[in-house]
């Protein structure tokens, strides 16, 4: 887009071009992100390259030999499930995460298993934001300085680029792509501009050297990747990195990726010694759990591909407001409201006057409905402070009319469950094949509210 005088007016939040400035941005409804931003420069050129006539390309049938996807592990076991089964070559992954929640760690601690493992080959960890000083530090405390990952500190793409074309690589991290710049390209470090064509410079060798690429990428307030939204779509695979503060585990969460399924995830620890694997994410999310206590089930649920067991803890006490208070920490607060009114409208429960506070133990978020009826489960108990059996899960959607409806991969969820020395689960009536499944494990089948109210009582 080149204007006269070389100047466009870019949303730094989703990347939309404007020819003048403009205090809020049509395309996605943010207020002052679009900022000034000067075009044009040798960078561009590589999007503007004319040529009189194109070229006529190839069709194909859908039929063919296909290319054996080859995938390098990790070394981290965690890493390798998110990543679709380990690092396709010449893929690009996008790390994004709060600051300060382990993004570098993890990845230094990925290079050093890579490198460990590859032969031939070098991986580079080329750092923007921290001295080398400073990512030695963390390699000591991670005990990983006799690695040979190749380290640098630069902010140059032009350099980087040059660097990396003469090299052998197999996998390249960029921490972070927010701290890079083309000289070329005349906006800032962090602007949308600069994010996308140091990126596409970084893609484009990727894919050509074929080595994995991992740029890490700050996230926004609104938990967006800071800058453009493009920059999604530009890479093949998504993951995010959170936890929250104050808890030691951290969530490996894949949003998109081309190369495996998304919604899975990795969970690890922060210890004093980098990040860990946790084996048996439901173990760790139990462990502070504490029997007999009103308000409090154990939700049965899926997360990706693996069952993750986690405590849904509720608090209902009568207001002190003219509107009652609802918080929720960990779910969705607009699926609360559902159930609440579920609850109301077509079991008589009067909520109007309680205050209920939710919160999923540990951390985690869930965004499953298979939740709605741990958490209805959780508000009963609560209100009639009465403890659910403490060796009892719980899982099922409920239906606007109180009906209890079916939900995916039952038998994963139940096996889990007796895994960890459940006896009994409130299931969905639907779910009856499962009953073959060879689990060892009370099952009530509850087709509606009303009757687990009063199953219940
Ligand atoms: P870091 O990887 O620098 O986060 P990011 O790159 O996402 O900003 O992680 C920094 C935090 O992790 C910091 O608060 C200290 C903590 N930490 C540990 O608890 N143990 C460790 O072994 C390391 C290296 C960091
Ligand atoms: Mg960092």
């Amino acid at each position: 887009m080149a204007k006269k005088d070389n100047k466009q007016y870019v949303c730094q939040n989703c990347g939309a071009v404007y020819p003048k400035w403009q205090g809020k941005c049509d395309a996605c409804g943010e207020w002052n992100t679009v900022e000034e931003e000067v075009v044009g420069g040798e960078g561009f050129s590589n999007f503007n390259h004319r040529r009189a006539k194109g070229n006529l390309i190839e069709f194909v049938p859908l039929f063919g030999a296909q290319e054996h996807l080859y995938r390098l592990s990790t070394g981290i076991r965690e890493l390798d499930r998110v990543s679709g089964g380990g690092l396709v070559p010449g893929s690009v992954i996008l790390v994004g995460g709060d600051p300060g929640i382990g993004k570098s760690t993890l990845l230094l601690q990925a290079c050093a298993k890579i490198a460990d493992s590859v032969q031939g080959k070098d991986v580079f960890y080329i750092s923007g934001e921290e001295a080398i000083d400073q990512v030695r530090l963390r390699a000591k405390r991670l005990q990983l300085e006799q690695s040979p990952v190749k380290l640098a500190s630069s902010t140059d793409i032009k350099d980087i680029v040059a660097t990396l074309e003469k090299a052998s690589a197999a996998a390249v991290v960029i921490d972070s792509i927010q701290t890079m710049y083309l000289e070329d390209v005349e906006s800032t470090p962090g602007s949308v501009t600069q994010v996308r064509a140091c990126s596409y410079e970084l893609i484009k060798l990727a894919k050509r050297k074929g080595f994995t690429l991992f740029l890490v990428g700050h996230v926004t307030k609104q938990g967006a990747i800071a800058g453009p939204r493009v920059l999604e779509h530009m890479v093949d695979t998504v993951l995010y990195f959170e936890g929250e503060r104050g808890h030691h585990f951290r969530i490996l969460r894949a949003v998109k990726n081309r190369y495996g399924a998304t919604d899975e995830i990795g969970v690890f620890e922060m210890q004093d010694q980098g990040l860990v694997e946790v084996e048996n994410p439901s173990a760790l999310f139990l462990a502070e759990r504490q029997g007999n206590i009103s308000g409090s089930c154990v939700f049965a649920g899926i997360e990706g591909s693996r069952p993750v067991l986690v405590e849904i803890q509720a608090l209902v006490s009568p207001t002190g407001y003219a509107s009652p208070r609802r918080a929720v920490v960990g779910w969705d607060a607009n699926r609360l409201s559902m159930v609440l009114a579920v609850l109301e409208a077509r079991c008589g429960m009067n909520l109007s006057s309680q205050d209920i506070y939710l919160n999923i133990a540990g951390g985690l978020r869930i965004s499953e409905p298979a939740a709605d009826l741990a958490v209805a489960m959780a508000v009963i108990s609560s209100l009639t402070n009465k403890p659910l059996p403490a060796d009892m899960v719980i899982f099922g959607e409920i239906g606007l009319s109180g009906e209890i409806r079916s939900v995916a991969q039952p038998s994963l969820r139940l096996k889990e469950a007796q895994k960890l020395g459940f006896a009994s689960a409130i299931i969905p009536p639907t779910h009856a094949k499962e009953k073959k499944t060879r689990v060892d494990i009370n099952l009530y089948e509850i087709g509606n509210v009303q009757r687990l109210i009063n199953w219940f009582n």
